[in-house]
C-alpha cells in the first residue's frame, strides 16, 4: 500500500485525482492539503463520504502524519516550499504542478539526492500526450521538416500551452526543423510562419469550440505524418498517468522530468 498526501486535493486536478485513488487498491490517500477546507474531511468537500482523509491547512500540518509519496498539484506560488517540505519529511514527490523553472529543479534535486529521494514532475500526466511527445522524437530524427499547431479555447491567455512548449523543448533536443524558405527570406507578414521555439514553427489558435489540442505535422516529399492530442473538458485525461507516477516514484532518485522517465517506451 502505498500512503499519499495530495497538496490541492480539492482543486480541479487534484479533486479528479483523489477520486481516482479512491477507486484503486494499491495507493491510499491519508492527508490532504486545502487552505479553504482545512479541519475537514476530504469526503465532505468533493461530496464522497468514502475519503474519510483529513484536510489541513499547509503542507508542513499534513506531512506530520508520515506518508511515502507526497503529490504537489497547488499553485507555482507555493510549490517549490510544499516540495522541499515533503523531502525533508523523507516523502517522494510527484509534481503536477507546472511552473516551476529549471533552478528550481537543480535545486529541488539536490534536496532529493542528500535525502536519498525521488521526484517526478510532469508537466502533463495525459497519457496521449505522453505518448505524442515520444512519437515525435522519434518521427524528428528521421524526419527534418515539421511544424507544431496548439489548439485551445478562446479564454485561454498563454500561447502557446506549456504542453506544446514541453514538445518544442524536447524537439530541440533532437534537431531544429528544417525550413525550406528560411524566415528572413519569406514574402509576406512573417507572423504568418509562427513562432520558433527551439526550432520548431508553432502556430496558436484560440477559439470557441475546442478544449485543448496538439498537433505536429511532419512533411517529406509527396508524404504526411499528423501527430495529435485531444482532451476534453474535464481532469480525468490526468489521472492515469499521475497514478502511474505515484507508483514509480520511490523508484527514482532525484528530479527526473516527465511520466517517460517511468515508462518502458
Ligand atoms: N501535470 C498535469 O498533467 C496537470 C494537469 C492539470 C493541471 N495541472 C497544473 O496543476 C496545478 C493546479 O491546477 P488546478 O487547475 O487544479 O488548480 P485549482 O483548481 O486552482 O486548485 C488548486 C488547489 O491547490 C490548493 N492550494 C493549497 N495551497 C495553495 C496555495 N498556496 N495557493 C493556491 N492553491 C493552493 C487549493 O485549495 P485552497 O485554495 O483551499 O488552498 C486547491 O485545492 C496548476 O499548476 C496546473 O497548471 C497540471
Amino acid at each position: 500500500m502505498i500512503n499519499v498526501c495530495l497538496a490541492g486535493a480539492t482543486g480541479w486536478a487534484g479533486s479528479e485525482l483523489a477520486r481516482g485513488i479512491a477507486k484503486v487498491s494499491d495507493i491510499a490517500l491519508i492527508a490532504a492539503v486545502s487552505r479553504t477546507n482545512a479541519g475537514r474531511r476530504l469526503g465532505e468537500v468533493l461530496g464522497d463520504p468514502a475519503m474519510t482523509c483529513p484536510v489541513y491547512a499547509s503542507a508542513a500540518e499534513a506531512l506530520a502524519t508520515t506518508c511515502d509519496v507526497f503529490v504537489e498539484y497547488t499553485k507555482p506560488g507555493s510549490a517549490k516550499s510544499n516540495i522541499v517540505t515533503a523531502l525533508e519529511h523523507g516523502a517522494h514527490v510527484v509534481v503536477g504542478t507546472s511552473g516551476l523553472t529549471d533552478s528550481d529543479y537543480a535545486e529541488i534535486d539536490g534536496i532529493a539526492r542528500h535525502r536519498q529521494r525521488g521526484v517526478l514532475a510532469c508537466g502533463n500526466f495525459a497519457l496521449t500526450v505522453v505518448l505524442l511527445q515520444k512519437f515525435a522524437e522519434a518521427a524528428a530524427r528521421l524526419i527534418p521538416h515539421w511544424e507544431i499547431i496548439d489548439y485551445a479555447h478562446d479564454h485561454k491567455v498563454d500561447a502557446p500551452s506549456g504542453t506544446v512548449r514541453e514538445l518544442a523543448a524536447r524537439l530541440a533536443k533532437v534537431r531544429p526543423s528544417t525550413l525550406t524558405v528560411p524566415l528572413d527570406s519569406m514574402v509576406g507578414p512573417r507572423e504568418t510562419r509562427g513562432a520558433n521555439i527551439g526550432g520548431s514553427q508553432v502556430h496558436s489558435l484560440r477559439l470557441p469550440g475546442y478544449m485543448i489540442s496538439a498537433e505536429i505535422i511532419f512533411g517529406m516529399p509527396d508524404q504526411r505524418l499528423s501527430i495529435r492530442h485531444d482532451s476534453g473538458g474535464s481532469a480525468r485525461p490526468y489521472v492515469d498517468g499521475a497514478l502511474i507516477a505515484i507508483r514509480k516514484v520511490s523508484t527514482l532518485l532525484g528530479v527526473h522530468r516527465g511520466l517517460d522517465s517511468v515508462l518502458d517506451l
